[in-house]
């Protein structure tokens, strides 16, 4: 049986005050609610030690955006994967598409970023998606299967079982969109089938994967529903205490 599991990914968002109110306010809904998931909370960088310490003694964890795959040296404005764990750090998202996007991420990063993620103990969430071009043109599958294939090339079935996959349609992102139910579940279990195929059905079976994509508290319910859907990545709406929190205690 896999926990389902709710993340929120602050992205470049909120001061410092702001988030350790969100934090603060997270971790107080989930004492008082104790909803049976597990959560963690994304935020910028700077934030991740006090928030770590806001969320020491909850079921709260704190994760970082990004790392880099070498442990230390000369890559100036980089984080290694240490340095997340050294200051309270449990997950890291990594090959988010905005980082693909922008910053030039690609399979080969993500797979380098994954392996340096695991030596150090952290919980990659990998992010894999396709993007409205992509989907137009009939290639989500392809691009998914690349996405995890290369992602997790050479992972041994222990790595693997500690990760998380989200998966995320790069059209759903901010947009408003969401990904319908049975499509995110079509997805889901095509991810699931790469992962039978690359790790066995025992590690696939319990490893899990998470939708994002303009995921509110409208929607979650019944993307929760879904057999393959075991949690939310969740932008937007994980900016504020009540939405997130209602993300939470989904179908309650
Ligand atoms: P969104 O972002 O919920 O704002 O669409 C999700 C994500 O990018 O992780």
């Amino acid at each position: 049986m896999r926990r389902p599991f709710i993340a929120g990914n602050w992205k470049m968002n909120l001061l410092a005050a702001e988030a350790n109110s969100l934090a603060d306010g997270i971790v107080k809904d989930m004492a008082k609610n104790t909803p049976q998931v597990d959560v963690a909370l994304c935020p910028p960088a700077t934030y991740l030690a006090t928030l770590a310490d806001v969320c020491r003694d909850s079921r709260v964890r704190v994760g970082a955006q990004n790392l880099h795959w070498e442990s230390s040296g000369a890559y100036t404005g980089e984080l290694s994967g240490q340095m997340l764990k050294d200051v309270g750090c449990f997950y890291v998202i990594i090959g988010h598409s905005e980082r693909r996007q922008y910053f030039g991420e690609t399979n080969e990063s993500v797979n380098r970023k994954l392996k340096a993620a695991l030596q150090v103990g952290l919980h990659p969430i990998v992010c894999v998606g396709e993007t409205l071009d992509e989907r137009q043109q009939g290639v989500t599958q392809k691009v998914i299967r690349q996405h995890v294939v290369a992602g997790y090339d050479e992972l041994s079935k222990e790595h693997a079982e500690k990760t998380v996959i989200a998966y995320e349609p790069v059209w759903a992102i901010g947009t408003g969109m969401t990904a319908t139910p049975d499509q995110a579940q079509e997805t889901h279990a095509f991810i699931r089938s790469l992962l039978v195929d690359l790790f066995g059905s025992q590690t696939a079976e319990s490893i899990r994967i998470q939708y994002g994509g303009s995921v509110k508290p409208g929607n979650v319910d019944d993307l929760m529903a879904k057999p393959d859907i075991d949690g939310a990545l969740v932008g937007g709406a994980s900016l504020k205490i009540d939405p997130f929190c209602r993300i939470i205690r989904f179908q309650s």
